[in-house]
């Protein structure tokens, strides 16, 4: 059979710090919805060193086989089956949740697919839930570093629609749909890692 695993160096060099914030954000967490989970190694990653945690890696349907790959590898009994989870889609394929981790996605996405998942988010995270968002932000404008403004240039002449967002911006989605801002934390290679929690 041919092996449809996915590699990605990021992942690789990002697993470790984002850990470090999940382990105390998801400290009281049961379960997990990743948006977005591209290769699926920081869903085997996580589910793995997080036992506590039972993790539901979702993406848009190209993605499942390679994520299904790595979830085969490793045979973990709280990882479950990636599930098609298109953030513009009405309908997510879970009722509730308490955790809610997505990585690298929102700057991929259109704005408007931004607006739509933070409103999956007001409709699947449970009362007193948390949301771990990663990934470069900007500050009212400004890049954290030369390489961020860059990049942003580069995603914007690929699609214009994509974009390094507004830390801002994004909290105003959240604070829509009732989340507070709980954590900021400076991660490597100009990223940061916004946490949320959902408001009893
Ligand atoms: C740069 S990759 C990041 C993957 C992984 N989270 C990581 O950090 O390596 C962006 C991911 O966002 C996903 N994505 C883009 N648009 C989406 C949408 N409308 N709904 C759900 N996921 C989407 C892509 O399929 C892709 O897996």
């Amino acid at each position: 059979m041919t092996d449809c695993r996915q590699y990605s160096e990021a992942c690789a060099r990002n697993r470790g710090p984002i850990l470090e914030v999940l382990r105390n954000a998801f400290s009281a967490t049961t379960t997990v919805l990743e948006v977005g989970a591209g290769t699926g190694e920081h869903a085997v990653f996580f589910a793995g060193v997080l036992p506590h945690l039972l993790w539901q890696p979702t993406d848009v349907a190209a993605h499942l086989p390679g994520i299904a790959a790595w979830r085969d590898a490793v045979a973990l009994p709280n990882l479950r089956a990636p599930l098609a989870l298109d953030v513009d889609a009405g309908d997510w394929p879970v009722a509730e949740v308490d955790g809610l981790f997505t990585a690298n996605t929102l700057h991929i996405m259109s704005w408007r697919s931004v607006r739509h998942f933070f409103g999956g988010v007001g409709r699947v995270l449970a009362p007193g839930g948390v949301l771990a968002v990663y990934g470069p932000f900007s500050d009212d404008g400004r890049h954290a570093a030369a390489s961020n403004a860059h990049f942003d240039a580069f995603l914007r002449a690929r699609d214009p629609s994509s974009g390094v967002r507004d830390w801002q911006a994004v909290d105003q989605l959240a604070a829509a749909q009732g989340l507070s801002l709980t954590g900021d934390h400076a991660m490597p290679a100009n990223n940061r890692m916004l946490i949320w929690r959902h408001n009893l």
